[in-house]
């Protein structure tokens, strides 16, 4: 066995023997929570028109959680279809990645918590915090414990209950966000099959003040003052935010389109992360793809943060887009910065 150092730089594959072990996405499964938050709404919360919101991010409706509901709420749902779409149970589960920006706390973390509510008592896991690459972040991880022969059955959520750290008096955060989870089952390719192909990630901690979430941590630890001050909400420099993502998104797609000899015709859909309806425009318009090739449901969730891929994959399934064989093309940019392209060629 070793690794292989192919020239084309593909990172997500081993060689075993004579064969490329490869891990692929065997299961899928997606919750939203049933309330609604949508445009007419906000209008009565704060000072904004469904037209603005519309025409400037695309979104129509999120769907938000009631009081009480967690990321680890959204996390076992979501589990349990992948699961279930596979028949198979919690006990078969070897490892959880929880990829997510509000976990229900700091700690235990939130894949401790999955672990206990699915009964996976022969799995060991962990959070990873990436904001809004945190699927794409968590894909690529998992699937390093199957091509490494380490284990067989990872399961990788993406989950995010963003309306619990939104300040719904700022109208230029609270029409954007929604809260959502994916989970998909990561397992070994058969002899031959592509599964995950490539990914292409990069981080850039210099625009970190860009959007953050100010206060709660170590270095300002929660008081009266921070809760006054309202500095345990998302606070973000949209513009500057906007303008990254745009750059970003298509440069690590082009690198990882290259890399692999492929263009923007080779791809069978295109399924970037969902923050803004211009971006992702911008985006496909700079990778010269046509309009039919890019999955689009930022109407009906807004930004799920770590959500948005694995909701996105569903409804790119359900509507006969994504079938075994399709290659698909992901991307993803977000808080930290951080940002990532993903090549998949679908398995189910
Ligand atoms: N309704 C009505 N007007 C609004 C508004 C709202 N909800 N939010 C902002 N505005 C106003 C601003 O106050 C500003 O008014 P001014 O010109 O009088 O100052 C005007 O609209 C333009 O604001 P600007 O911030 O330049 O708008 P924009 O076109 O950049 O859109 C975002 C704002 C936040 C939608 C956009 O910047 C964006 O989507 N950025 C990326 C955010 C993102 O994706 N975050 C998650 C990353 S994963």
């Amino acid at each position: 066995m070793s690794l292989n150092q192919s020239p084309n730089g593909r990172e997500a594959e081993r060689v075993v023997g004579n064969n490329v072990q490869r891990a692929k996405i065997s299961a899928l499964g997606t919750y939203t929570p049933p309330r609604l938050l949508t445009n007419a709404d906000l209008e009565k919360m704060v000072e904004t028109t469904d037209e603005w919101i519309i025409e400037r991010t695309g979104i129509r409706e999120r769907h938000i959680v009631e009081k009480g509901v967690g990321t680890s709420d959204l996390a076992f749902e979501a589990a349990k279809r992948a699961l279930a779409q596979r028949g198979l149970s919690g006990r078969d589960v070897e490892v959880i990645i929880v990829a997510t920006v509000t976990p229900d706390m700091f700690f235990p973390s939130t894949a401790c918590l999955l672990q206990h509510k699915l009964g996976a008592s022969g799995a060991w896991g962990f959070d990873l915090s990436a904001a809004c690459s945190g699927f794409l972040y968590a894909m690529a991880t998992g699937a390093q414990f199957i091509t490494s022969g380490r284990h067989k059955k990872v399961l990788v959520v993406g989950a995010d209950v963003m309306s619990s750290i939104i300040d719904y008096t700022d109208r230029t955060t609270c029409i954007i966000f929604g809260d959502g989870a994916g989970a998909i089952l990561i397992e070994a390719a058969e002899p031959g099959e592509d599964g995950l192909i490539d990914f292409n990630y990069e981080i850039d901690g210099s625009g970190g003040d860009d959007l953050y979430m100010p206060a709660g941590g170590s270095r300002m630890p929660s008081s009266v003052e921070t809760v006054e001050k309202k500095l345990h909400f998302v606070h973000q420099n949209g513009p500057q935010v906007f303008k990254f993502a745009v750059r970003k998104m298509y440069e690590v797609c082009d690198t990882l389109l290259k890399r692999n000899g492929l263009t923007g015709d080779d791809i069978d859909i295109f399924i970037p992360h969902q923050a803004n309806i211009r971006i992702i425009e911008a985006t496909r318009e700079r990778l010269g793809m046509p309009p039919e090739k890019v999955l689009i449901n930022i109407d009906r969730y807004g930004n799920t943060t770590a959500g948005t891929i694995p909701l996105a994959t569903a409804d790119a399934i359900t509507q006969g887009r994504l079938k075994k064989g399709s290659l698909v093309l992901y991307a993803s940019a977000g808080a930290g910065y951080t940002v990532g392209a993903a090549l998949v060629r679908w398995s189910f």
